[in-house]
């Protein structure tokens, strides 16, 4: 025993006052000198350092909130969805840009909209040690438009047809498909002002849900009309809300001057409330925007696309013109959103670049795959290793190492022990890792050059040369 610890060579068992151990935690005494006795921070005594310092134990072994791991047995899942977005992309004219993790924070102030639920409250915003205001995207549009700019795609074959598959950050509530760092697959289309562009983007969704197994997901469209249509709406909708405003959040009276089209998208209960009966943009947009939106349902219907008009829709991003929609779940409860965007015309030049046209999605990937587990939606499972090599006795080892270099530099999935098991323990994590073929190498094998090979799913073996074996695996059709 030493004061509130007790101890054993390689743990320590921290108690409180009342020599009771509350939190029955265990911890290792490598941790416990490192971390805090070295340093002189922790004195055991003292319960209040105790329990900081169970605190800063719990922080070390737990992700931050709104973070999580994507653990080896379900990565499978994330391949399939990855590798299906490219190739859907691909086939649609689509090539990858990857943009940096963090940004200026003025790009998205800008870009975003400094009004925004984003900007205003969900940014992760911190000075570097250069003083520079520095923000993790919180979404890969502004980041794709800096990008055009700053290489000068304009110059490029127009339209220009980017597509991305990013991490994004927003200080969000956490919930059940909404988390602080997630996943968004995006495209991003410059160029094209056409309605041909809206139904292209459209449809590449619409199919890449299709192929994937996914049902009645719905897509819901809308027009936010232009900076002309808007700003005669922007007075309606101040007329509107004019009498409200003592029920309005604190955010949502700011934004009554500055940008009340956001006061629609608030999360707040009263502001939702207070915008039930608002007048609709739809209805308020002008001529040319009414005819581009006329003709990007007529395309759809002509493409076979199911939609539905939504007048609710206004995004939550500042940059959008015309077009907006998303393709919405009933099966994620409040999160159902799987996928949005939109036409965004002034963006660019918004952000420094020559007048462009653009419109793209984000779609989330944690949600995508929530909505996939619902529908119990088959994933293909991973591959389990094409053979494992047990052997017994220091030559058997050495055969077997160069062996499973032999078969893997081939193109074979091969493992073999590392643990210094026993030949029955090395059997046992063979099945354990679902190995198709076993063979198992002993002084007999190393001397005769002749193994039996097992097939563990029919049962049935097969005598072969060790010189033969990676021809005879290949034969079987396993490996590339
Ligand atoms: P967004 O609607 O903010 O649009 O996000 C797109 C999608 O990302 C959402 O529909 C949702 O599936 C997912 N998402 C957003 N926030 C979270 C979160 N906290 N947790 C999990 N998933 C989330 C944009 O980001 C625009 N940049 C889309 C775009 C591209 N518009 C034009 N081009």
């Amino acid at each position: 025993m030493n004061g509130n610890t007790c101890s054993s060579t390689r743990f320590v068992c921290v108690k409180d006052k009342s020599g009771s151990n509350p939190s029955n935690r265990v911890v290792p005494r490598e941790c416990l000198s490192s971390l805090f006795v070295d340093r002189g921070f922790f004195d055991p005594i003292k319960t209040v350092e105790f329990y900081y310092f169970m605190g800063v134990m719990e922080m070390l072994a737990k992700a931050p909130k709104g973070t999580r791991d994507i653990l080896p047995d379900e990565i499978h899942k994330w391949y399939y969805v990855e590798e299906k977005f490219r190739e859907i992309a691909n086939r649609f004219g689509y090539k990858e840009i990857r943009i940096p993790v963090f940004e200026h924070t003025e790009l998205f102030e800008r870009g975003v909209g400094d009004t925004t639920d984003i900007v205003q409250k969900e940014m992760y915003t911190f000075n570097d040690k250069g003083g520079r205001s520095i923000t993790l995207r919180p979404e890969g549009t502004a980041g794709v438009v800096r990008s055009y700019i700053q290489n000068g795609m304009s110059s490029w074959a127009q339209p220009v047809k980017l597509f991305y598959d990013i991490t994004a950050y927003r200080y969000e509530n956490v919930q059940k498909g909404r988390y602080r760092e997630f996943h968004q697959f995006g495209v991003e289309l410059f160029g094209a002002a056409h309605p041909g562009a809206d139904v292209e983007v459209i449809s590449l969704l619409h199919l890449f849900f299709k192929e994937l197994g996914i049902k009645n997901l719905a897509l819901n469209i809308n027009s936010i009309g232009c900076p002309t249509c808007r700003e005669k709406y922007n007075q309606k909708l101040k007329e509107f809300l004019g009498t409200k405003l003592d029920n309005l959040c604190h955010t949502c009276k700011e934004r009554y001057d500055r940008n009340p089209m956001r006061i629609l998208d608030c999360k707040d209960d009263s502001c939702k409330q207070m915008v039930v009966n608002a007048p609709a943009l739809l209805d308020h947009i002008c001529e040319d925007c009414a005819k581009h939106f006329e003709r990007v349902k007529s395309k759809l219907t002509a493409m076979d696309i199911p939609f539905s008009i939504d007048k609710g829709i206004v995004r939550g991003l500042d940059y959008y013109t015309r077009t907006v929609f998303e393709f919405v779940s009933e099966n994620i409860g409040s999160q159902g959103t799987v996928c949005g965007g939109g036409r965004y015309d002034g963006l660019i030049e918004a952000c420094g670049g020559t007048p462009t046209p653009g419109i793209g999605f984000g779609l989330g990937v944690e949600r995508l795959l929530l909505e996939m587990d619902n529908q119990k939606i088959e994933i293909p499972a991973p591959k389990s290793p094409d053979i494992f090599i047990g052997f017994v006795g220091e030559q058997a080892e050495e055969l077997a190492e160069s062996l499973t270099l032999k078969l893997r530099a081939a193109g074979i999935s091969c493992d073999k022990d590392i643990m210094a098991r026993s030949v029955r323990a090395q059997m046992k994590y063979a099945n354990k890792i679902n190995s198709r073929f076993i063979i198992i190498l002993g002084d007999n094998e190393v001397e005769s050059g002749k193994v039996e090979l097992k097939d563990m799913t029919t049962g049935e073996t097969k005598d072969i040369n060790i010189d033969t074996i990676v021809d005879r695996l290949l034969k079987y059709k396993i490996g590339n």
